[in-house]
């Protein structure tokens, strides 16, 4: 195990219970944070749901508990297939419906077996709150995006009449620029009321929670940290990209596949474009052939990950239109599942398309990669506007998918100038991460301040 802590002998035997939102991008920090806890001297407990718990063999030295995840009479989440998950929104709702009582249950009989320091739970997991209030134990919100989410979420009614995002709670603060196009974007899909609810009940129970754990480091967030000081009042810790502790791999919901690497091995410096959308996010058979053939039309060399359920019920590689392998030869590589933060960190990568999910963009600032950003959902439009607004480490893609576009933009980052601006300016960022993690650095502060701050419950 890396970093053994200095202080891991005053926590040995106390143990923090943790509870992930079974997604591959949620359930990556929150298994990261759980060994760098491990590495302070934390005794660890992970609730899961069974739905997507296939990682747990890998972690000997935590304990795990299953909670129920659904009906076994109407078993609602056996939607989810090989194929992807259709509708993330429902899929939570449903999850948090059925597995409330297990929950508690489960909760309950820990806390009866042995004294539990405290509990940090993913922030969209709100309900879990009130169940820790009710046994006076104390949660801490683990928040799997990024900061500046925080203060947009927090003002999303408002934003929505508005337009356009020009302040943040009650600062006069500019916090990401969103436009009414993004705003919308992080709404889609499934019913608006049903998206608001989650967001604003996420949002008042982590309001509730005795802290809030950030996969962040705060020179890369100020303003985000400013805007929300005056509501949120409890401790913030920005520890630092958590993956620089511990990377994700052990629980990665699927395999990696590592064959093309010595391909990538022979591909000239920041010559090749990385193409991932994340582990939830589909499009249609239509948008992908164009991506397909703006790929192979910007003439430049490129990595994409197609796995299972990338495009909505369809199987990988029969997807591909005709013509495409032909066309493309040597110059590019399909893989279903990649080991990205060394894709990301190989020298021949030199730009980064993807869907902006948090993990993405903070793995891709971590290597100083320049990123083409089209989001889809969720968080990801507002990570994606700090990107191409904020840091001015990337380029928005999030029309209609064209062909000519696409290989446009490919191009602008691959070889033009304005490309190698932004990867100055990523490593830039890259340097202060960094620094933010050696001794005396702002995330490594938090870290120290977050192990007292547990103890002292
Ligand atoms: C989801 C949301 O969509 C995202 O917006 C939110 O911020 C976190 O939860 P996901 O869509 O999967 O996550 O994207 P992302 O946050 O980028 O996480 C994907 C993770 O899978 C990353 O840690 C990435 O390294 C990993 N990954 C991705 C692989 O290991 N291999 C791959 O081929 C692709």
């Amino acid at each position: 195990m890396e970093n053994q802590g200095e202080n891991s002998s005053s926590c040995r035997r106390l143990r923090v219970v943790m509870f992930p939102l079974p997604f591959q991008g949620h359930i990556n920090p929150m298994l990261q944070l759980a060994n760098i806890l491990y590495s302070k001297g934390f005794l660890i407990t992970i609730i899961h749901t069974n739905f997507n718990s296939r990682y747990t063999s890998k972690y000997p030295h935590f304990t795990f508990r299953p909670v129920l995840d659904n009906d076994s009479k109407n078993n609602n989440l056996s939607m989810l297939s090989s194929k992807g998950i259709d509708d993330p929104l429902s899929y939570n709702l449903m999850m948090i419906n059925y597995c409330i009582d297990s929950f508690t249950h489960c909760l309950t009989k820990l806390l009866e077996n042995e004294p539990v320091a405290c509990m940090i739970s993913d922030s969209v997991w709100h309900f879990t709150q009130s169940v820790a209030d009710s046994l006076k134990l104390s949660r801490i919100v683990l928040r799997a995006s990024s900061m500046s989410c925080i203060p947009v979420y927090a003002t999303l009614p408002f934003v929505s009449e508005k337009g356009y995002v020009k302040t943040a709670i009650k600062n006069e603060v500019v916090v990401v620029p969103m436009t009414k196009k993004d705003i919308d974007k992080v709404y889609k899909g499934g019913p608006e009321d049903a998206k608001l609810d989650l967001i604003s009940s996420t949002i008042k129970e982590t309001k509730a929670a005795s802290g809030i754990i950030v996969n962040t480091f705060k020179e890369l967030e100020e303003t985000a940290f400013l805007a929300i000081a005056h509501d949120f009042r409890m401790p913030i810790f920005a520890i630092g990209p958590f993956h620089k502790y511990f990377q994700a791999s052990s629980s990665s919901l699927l395999e990696q596949d590592r064959s093309f690497m010595s391909w990538l091995d022979l591909q000239p410096v920041n010559s090749v474009v990385y193409v991932s959308f994340g582990s939830i996010a589909q499009m249609g058979q239509a948008e992908f052939s164009e991506m397909a053939w703006g790929l192979a039309n910007s003439k430049q060399r490129f990595l994409w990950v197609v796995r299972p359920g990338l495009v909505s019920g369809s199987e990988r590689v029969e997807s591909l239109p005709d013509g495409f392998g032909e066309e493309v030869g040597e110059r590019g590589r399909i893989v279903k599942w990649a080991p990205q933060q060394e894709v990301l960190a190989h020298k021949a990568t030199g730009a980064f398309w993807t869907h902006s999910g948090w993990n993405s963009t903070l793995e891709s600032i971590c290597e100083g990669v320049p990123m083409i950003c089209s989001p889809c959902s969720f968080d990801q439009p507002i990570n994606a506007r700090c990107v191409t607004d904020v840091w001015k480490i990337g380029v928005m893609l999030d029309d209609e998918m064209d062909r000519d576009e696409i290989g446009n933009v490919i191009k602008k980052l691959i070889i033009d100038k304005e490309g190698d601006e932004m990867r100055q300016r990523s490593k830039a960022l890259q340097e202060k991460v960094n620094i933010s993690l050696e001794n005396g650095g702002s995330a490594n502060q938090s870290l120290k301040d977050l192990v007292e701050y547990i103890l002292s419950f």
